[in-house]
């Protein structure tokens, strides 16, 4: 009887969510905020500011030595020397940092807090010909799992999701001889392409999606090397505030769409800002002294971190204590870059999972 009683229960509440007006729909929401919202499950798309292993070994130095020094200890596939924006999402979260994409048939026990189908590298569009997966691509092996039942319209209601977007399309759109003066044209079409995939993820049901903002591409130390890492390139920096812009209306055009689901802006702009300026997290525990030089990096033109060179001799040079760099590499955090970035949002996640 007990079994019957919760059962009616379940379906009750059950078709309370699926079956309502947009009325109720609103009244239940309201309802959430009173709550803390805890996904049960983290799903990511993007490129390497969220990459935990997708990429292959044979098309990037995050599986060379010396990425993943500091966590877990050797490479494996993350574009730093240790944790990055995903692990502490899923920490903050507590939830495990979900699975790569790659390696899901090896670690099933892990399907169940998400998984990551981001890839360094990539962008809405395609950035290196076919070999990486575009976000559009990455949503498509996610369709897959779902057409597969390995989750369910359930699992994506009670998940939160994370795009990541650090301007890779940029790069190929640079690299393939676009002017920078087109560059403001091109970034609506990626915006146009991100909102795509934006309402395409809200459509399978996912409630909670947070995207990041462009962070100061000018103050990469790929971009900051002319001026021996003391200054960030404002005129790049301008152009990313557009694209910052851009999506500020795009997010809030298509939350105004719909009431069950929002998307949220995390400020990368705001926190690198923040962090580069101040030379540390906000709590002063952790100090950068000279925050645009990266810890890791070519010995020449031509050589990045991780570079050897045909007799195997180390083409790079790396700095003794990586918590004391906010860069790691020409365009990456440290991890204890990402712990400073990621404690100045801290505040917005509360907010967002309305945590008390
Ligand atoms: C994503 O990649 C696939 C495969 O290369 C391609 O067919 C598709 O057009 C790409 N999507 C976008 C939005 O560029
Ligand atoms: C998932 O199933 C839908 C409906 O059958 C189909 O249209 C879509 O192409 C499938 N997606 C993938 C990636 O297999
Ligand atoms: C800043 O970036 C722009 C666009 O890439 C470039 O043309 C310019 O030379 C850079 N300025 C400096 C001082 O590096
Ligand atoms: C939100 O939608 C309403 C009605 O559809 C419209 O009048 C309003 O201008 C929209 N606001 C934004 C910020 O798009």
């Amino acid at each position: 009887m007990e079994f019957l009683i919760l059962f009616f229960h379940c379906l009750l509440l059950i078709t309370v969510v699926q079956g309502s007006s947009p009325h109720h729909q609103l009244d239940l929401h309201e309802n959430h905020q009173r709550y803390s919202f805890r996904p049960r499950k983290l799903f990511v798309f993007g490129d390497s500011y969220a990459d935990t292993g997708n990429v292959k070994k044979s098309l990037a130095n995050s599986w060379k030595e010396p990425y993943g020094s500091t966590f877990p200890g050797k490479p494996a596939g993350r574009f730093s020397d240790g944790r990055i924006l995903t692990d502490y999402l899923a920490t903050f979260l507590g939830l495990k940092s979900p699975v790569a994409y790659k390696w899901r048939n090896l670690q099933k026990q892990k399907w169940y807090y998400g998984m990551n189908f981001a890839y360094g590298g990539s962008g809405v569009f395609n950035t290196f010909g076919d070999l990486l997966p575009n976000m559009s691509t990455q949503m498509d092996f996610f369709e897959k799992l779902i057409n597969d039942s390995v989750y369910t319209k359930w699992d994506l209601q009670s998940s939160a999701v994370l795009v990541s977007l650090a301007g890779n399309d940029y790069s190929a759109y640079l690299a393939n001889g676009g002017a920078f003066q087109g560059l403001t044209s091109f970034m609506s079409k990626v915006i146009d392409q991100l909102v795509v995939n934006l309402k395409r993820v809200r459509g399978m049901g996912a409630r909670k999606i947070v995207v990041t903002s462009l962070q100061p591409l000018g103050c990469l130390p790929r971009n900051t090397k002319m001026s021996s890492f003391q200054q960030c390139n404002e005129t790049e920096n301008i152009a990313v505030n557009y694209h910052n812009l851009l999506l500020q209306q795009a997010v809030a055009k298509l939350n105004n769409e719909t009431r069950n689901s929002e998307i949220f802006i995390v400020d990368l702009y705001s926190s690198f800002t923040s962090v580069i300026q101040h030379k540390r997290d906000y709590l002063g525990n952790l100090k950068f002294e000279t925050p645009l030089k990266p810890c890791c990096m070519g010995k020449s033109n031509g050589y990045l971190c991780g570079s050897v060179d045909d007799e195997g001799t180390k083409m790079y040079t790396v700095c003794n204590d990586p918590k004391s760099a906010f860069f790691w590499d020409n365009a990456h955090p440290t991890q204890a870059g990402w712990h400073a970035v990621f404690a100045t949002l801290k505040s917005s996640f509360d907010q967002i999972f309305k945590y008390q």
